[in-house]
């Protein structure tokens, strides 16, 4: 039993960053020398999926550009003797993985987004990527931990993480039996609780393993918070007549679709990466050197401006 299609809801205004996001995607945003949404589908080609559903929107074509073929750019790179970039290009989509893309028409909520995957998705279980939620720092990617938990319980799984509980108001909470280590049953879900209603701490997080059963539920879910169609009143119902599970995966995510989640993920990301990672501590270590002295702590110039 394997999850075999990966949806990617892509198709959000990403008002956070704007103006980045005024016409292209969010999710297209780099950090270091990748995108975004290519972290994601390399995560879902890790954990088994062959098939990536993008769902998007009139402003989100680079997402299809990237993961097209650029034969002229590989013949280019292949004159010049530029192996490693011409690596690194193919790499975007290794051979047997196909790409679907289907419009959202309008940005109807994160739950209106996943229903427009059914022609791609049918009738079988399948995964949810939230590409703006980077997750890294395991030896294991987090959907293949998921994947895991799916081929045991063979049932929804949801990727959850404790968060402060002056934070619970961000985020999708669930109220929780515990079935073993780092897995329980959910017992209840409310969106972005004030903290002292938060049934707990333990916050839903951009990765979810769902049956199909969420498609028949999402057609008939009413425009919640916002006046979208949101994700957790289904799978509030759908909790009702299913077991869904909550995991806590190993790992850092940085939530990429704010502004200090991105610059923490750049930073962090970038003092790993094998060709700048040296030189870029390096760099961190004299600006923060410069900053010693500062009575208000704030950053001065950088030699570099
Ligand atoms: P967000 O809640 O981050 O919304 O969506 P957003 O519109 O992208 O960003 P902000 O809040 O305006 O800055 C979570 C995920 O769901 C997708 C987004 O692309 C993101 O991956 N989404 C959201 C859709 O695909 N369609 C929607 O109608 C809403």
């Amino acid at each position: 039993m394997r999850i075999r299609k990966a949806v990617f809801p892509v198709a959000g205004l990403g008002t956070r960053f704007l103006p980045a996001t005024k016409a292209s995607a969010k999710e297209i945003l780099p950090v270091v020398d990748k995108p975004l949404v290519q972290y994601a589908v390399k995560e879902a080609i890790a954990a088994g999926a062959e098939e990536m559903v993008f769902i998007t929107s009139h402003t989100k074509n680079s997402i299809m550009d990237h993961f097209d073929r650029d034969y002229e750019l590989e013949a280019t790179l292949e004159a010049k003797g530029k192996t490693e970039l011409l690596k690194a290009v193919r790499e975007v989509l290794p051979p047997g993985i196909t790409c679907v893309y289907i419009r959202q028409p309008e940005a109807m909520g994160l739950g209106h987004a996943i229903s427009c995957a059914l022609p791609a998705v049918g009738d079988q279980d399948f995964a949810v990527i939230l590409a703006d939620d980077l997750i890294a720092g395991s030896f294991q990617p987090c959907l293949a931990q998921m994947q895991r938990v799916y081929q045991e319980y063979g049932t929804s799984v949801l990727a959850v993480q404790r968060v402060p509980q002056e934070e619970t108001y961000k985020y999708g909470i669930v109220e929780v039996e515990p079935i073993g280590p780092g897995l329980s049953e959910i017992r209840g879900i409310v969106e972005k609780p004030d903290p002292d209603k938060a049934p707990s701490n333990l916050a839903v997080v951009g990765r979810y393993i769902l049956t199909p059963r969420i498609f028949k539920i999402l057609d008939q879910t009413k425009p919640g918070a916002g006046g979208e169609i949101q994700l957790t009143d289904a799978i509030e119902r759908l909790m009702g007549e299913q077991t869904v599970l909550a995991y806590e995966f190993q790992g850092t995510r940085y939530d990429c679709g704010s502004k200090l989640g991105y610059l923490k993920a750049n930073v962090e990301i970038g003092l790993q990466h094998p060709e700048i990672g040296d030189r870029f501590k390096n760099y961190l270590r004299d600006l923060t050197d410069s900053w010693g002295d500062d009575e208000d702590d704030s950053p001065k110039q950088s030699a570099n401006g």
